[in-house]
């Protein structure tokens, strides 16, 4: 069933949308400790949290504040992860970006290219002057994606997150419309 999130390609990616097929890669992606590392919950240990994980992605769609697309390799298809838009706020036209690949495609570009793809939409299509992304300090791979796209940071959020008995700083980063250059 189609819940109507357009599909976005671009940069060797395609950003589409998940379905019932994909539940067994969303799994595997969001049950890895590695992945899972500075996100913020712990790790899945059951499939079913991957089949509530399809079930929300599609209320938030029909809400319209929460967008979640699986990010695929275009010439293979092969689903490497997820890539999201959340609070999207039209009033102030600003949202939060979030994205996940699977670890085993780390280190190929594929991250910088997702996150360019999505940035390109929320500014070009949905016509949003500001996003913001919210990243643990030591995850020098999310933070070297976003300033490598010209996202700053703009601020330390102290003790922002617990999970799994960790408490997590946060660093926010923001990027505006005027400052996009698209790789
Ligand atoms: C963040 C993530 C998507 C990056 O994906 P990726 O495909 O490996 O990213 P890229 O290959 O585009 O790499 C981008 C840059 O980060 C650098 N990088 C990658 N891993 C790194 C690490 N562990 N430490 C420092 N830099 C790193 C790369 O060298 C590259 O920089 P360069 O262009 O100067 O060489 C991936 O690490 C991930 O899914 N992490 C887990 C989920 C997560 O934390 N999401 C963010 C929550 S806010």
């Amino acid at each position: 069933m189609s819940n109507g999130l357009p599909t976005l390609a671009g940069n060797g990616v395609i950003l589409r949308q998940l379905g019932a097929d994909d539940i067994q890669r969303l799994f595997e992606i969001f049950s890895d400790p590695e992945v899972m590392r500075y996100w913020s919950r712990g790790p899945f240990v059951d499939l079913s949290e991957a089949r509530a994980l399809l079930g929300e992605i599609d209320k938030g769609w029909r809400e319209d504040g929460f967008y979640q697309w699986g990010v695929t390799i275009a010439a293979t298809g092969e689903l490497m992860g997820t890539t999201t838009l959340f609070r999207i706020d039209r009033d102030h036209r600003r949202a939060e970006i979030g994205f996940a690949l699977g670890s085993r495609w780390w280190g190929q570009g594929w991250g910088t290219a997702t996150v360019a793809r999505i940035v390109t939409y929320a500014f070009q299509a949905l016509g949003l002057h500001r996003l913001e992304a919210d990243v643990d300090p030591r995850n020098a791979a999310s933070l070297r994606v976003l300033e490598q796209l010209g996202f700053r940071r703009e601020g330390l959020l102290r003790a922002r997150y617990h999970v799994a008995g960790e408490i997590q700083d946060s660093v926010l980063l923001g990027l505006l419309s005027a400052e996009w250059a698209p790789p």
